[in-house]
C-alpha cells in the first residue's frame, strides 16, 4: 500500500519515524510524499503539551473530506496516529470520526500486521502496550537523506518529572547494546553521513552491560569518518566529570551541551522532582566552563509551574542572568493527564501570567544571546553545510560545532560538506559571514 507517515514532536519522534518506515518497507510497503495519493495516512504524534495534542485534532479535521471522498469510491483509506500521543488517550483518539488505527512507541512491530487486518474487516484497531524490553535495536532506520543521523540510544524515561507525561508514555527505561549503537554509526557513516546525534530522554543514564554514557561516547568517537557527534539530553543531576573530559578531549564530539534547567526557584525545582537545586546546577555550569572552555550551553524552561510566584520566577531570571545561555527554549506549563502535577498540583498560575512570564524571559535571553554571540565577530569557525538559508537563495547555512546558526553567500560545496567562514555580523540567533 501507498503510506504517508509525518512526524510531529522531538527528535526521538524523527528516529522512531525512520524505524516505522524501516517496518513498513521490508512489509512490502511504499512510502509516499503525497498524502493525496496514500491509502495509509500515519501520524506520528507528541503528548508533551496540549498545543502538541491540539494540532493532530486539527489535522484529523483536515483529512475528513478525503476520508468521506474514499469512502464514496470504496477505496480504503486507513487513518493512523502513532506516537506518544496515541499512548496517552488510546481508545479516546478512536472516537474520533477519521482516525481508525492507534499505535504506541513501543508497538510498531504491530503495524503491517494491524493495517491488513483493517483492509480485511474495516473495523478500528488499537495497539498500545509498553514494554519493557522493546528497543528496535534489530531494525536499521530507513533514513530520508539529510545531513544528521538520529541514533537512539535508550528508550523511555525513569524520572518522573512531575510535569511530564514521557514516562507514562514511553515507559520504562532501557538502553540499546553498545554494539548495535556502534554497528549502526559506522553504517552510517559508510552511507555518507558525517554527523550523528545519540539520543535518549537522559543519556546519562545510559546502561549496558556496566557500559555508561561516557565510555559509549568515547567509543563512538574512535570511529573513523564520523566527524561531529552530538547527544541530547543529558539530565542536571547525574553529569559524570568523566563525559565532561571526553568532550574536551575528543575534537568530533561537539562541543555543546543541553541543559534542561526547568526552573531557578528550589521551591519549583523540588515541585517538579527535579532532584537539584539552583546552585548545584550553577556549580555544574562552572564545571562545565572549566573543563570545555568553548562550549556552547542551551537550556529548557517551564513559566507558571502550579504555584509559581513572581518571586519564584524572579529566581529562574537570576539563574539565567548567571549561566548566560546560548540559547533557551521556553514553554508555558501545560497539564498533562496522569502526570504527578496533575493529580497533586491544580494548574493555578493564570493564562495571563504565564504569557507575561514567557514574554519576559524571551526579551532576557535574547538580550544575553545579542551579546554573547557578538563575541564571534572577526573569529573564523568551521560550518557543516546543511542547505539554503530560509530567507534568499543566495544565501547558504549550516551549523558550528557549539551548533550556532551560521548564514554565509552561497558556495560551490553541498549540504554535509564543511566550511570555514569569518563571522561579521551577529544577531541574537545567527552569526552572519560575507
Ligand atoms: N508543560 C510545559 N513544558 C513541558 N516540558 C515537558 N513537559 C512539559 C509540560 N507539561 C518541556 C520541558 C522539557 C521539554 C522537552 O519540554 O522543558 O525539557
Ligand atoms: Fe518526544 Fe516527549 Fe513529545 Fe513523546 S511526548 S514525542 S518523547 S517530546
Amino acid at each position: 500500500m501507498n503510506i504517508f507517515l509525518e512526524t510531529y514532536g522531538c527528535q526521538m519522534n524523527m528516529a522512531d519515524s525512520e524505524t516505522i518506515r524501516s517496518i513498513l518497507i521490508s512489509n512490502g510497503h511504499h512510502m509516499t510524499l503525497e498524502a493525496n495519493d496514500a491509502e495509509v495516512v500515519l501520524m506520528n504524534t507528541c503528548a508533551i503539551r496540549e498545543n502538541a495534542h491540539r494540532k493532530i485534532y486539527g489535522r484529523l479535521d483536515i483529512l475528513r473530506p478525503l476520508k468521506k471522498q474514499r469512502e464514496q469510491e470504496r477505496r480504503p483509506f486507513i487513518v493512523g496516529v502513532l506516537g506518544c500521543m496515541a499512548q496517552n488517550l488510546k481508545e479516546e483518539l478512536l472516537n474520533h470520526p477519521v482516525a481508525n488505527l492507534v499505535v504506541g512507541p513501543d508497538s510498531y512491530r504491530a503495524l503491517p500486521h494491524l493495517i491488513d487486518r483493517i483492509v480485511q474487516t474495516n473495523n478500528q484497531e488499537i495497539e498500545a502496550s509498553l514494554s519493557e524490553y522493546e528497543t528496535y535495536s534489530d531494525i536499521a532506520p530507513s533514513r530520508i537523506a539529510g545531513v544528521n543521523a538520529w541514533v537512539t540510544i535508550m528508550r523511555g524515561c525513569d524520572n518522573f518529572c512531575t510535569f511530564c507525561v514521557v514516562p507514562y508514555t514511553r515507559g520504562r527505561e532501557r538502553s540499546l547494546p553498545v554494539s548495535s549503537i556502534l554497528n549502526e554509526l559506522e553504517r552510517l557513516v559508510k552511507s555518507g553521513y558525517k554527523q550523528a546525534t545519540l539520543l535518549g530522554q537522559n543519556v546519562n543514564s545510559y546502561c549496558y552491560e556496566g557500559e555508561r554514557f561516557a565510555d559509549l561516547i568515547v567509543k563512538a568517537a574512535q570511529i573513523p569518518g564520523l566527524e561531529r557527534i552530538r547527544f541530547t539530553s543529558p539530565h542536571p543531576k547525574d553529569f559524570p566529570e568523566k563525559l565532561l573530559y571526553a568532550i574536551a578531549e575528543y575534537p568530533n564530539i561537539c562541543n555543546h551541551i543541553h541543559l534542561p534547567l526547568q526552573s531557578g526557584s528550589d521551591r519549583i525545582l523540588n515541585l517538579m522532582n527535579r532532584t537539584y537545586t539552583s546552585a548545584e546546577y550553577l556549580d555544574l555550569v562552572k564545571v562545565i566552563r572549566r573543563i570545555i572552555p568553548t562550549t556552547t550551553l542551551t537550556t529548557d524552561i517551564i513559566v507558571g509551574f502550579p504555584t509559581e510566584t513572581e518571586e519564584d520566577f524572579q529566581a529562574t531570571v537570576q539563574v539565567m542572568n548567571t549561566a548566560q545561555f546560548n540559547n533557551a527554549f521556553i514553554f508555558k506549563y501545560s497539564e498533562r493527564k496522569g502526570t504527578i502535577a496533575a493529580r497533586d498540583y491544580p494548574d493555578d498560575v493564570s493564562e495571563a501570567d504565564k504569557t507575561d512570564r514567557i514574554v519576559r524571559l524571551n526579551e532576557l535571553q535574547h538580550g544575553i544571546a545579542f551579546v554573547k554571540h557578538q563575541r564571534y565577530i572577526g573569529q573564523k569557525v568551521q560550518v557543516l553545510i546543511e542547505g539554503d538559508a530560509d530567507k534568499g537563495i543566495d544565501r547558504q547555512m549550516g551549523k558550528t560545532e557549539g551548533n550556532l546558526t551560521v548564514v554565509f553567500p552561497k558556495t560551490g560545496l553541498n549540504p554535509g560538506e564543511f566550511i570555514t567562514v569569518e563571522i561579521a555580523e551577529t544577531t541574537a540567533g545567527t552569526l552572519y559571514a560575507h
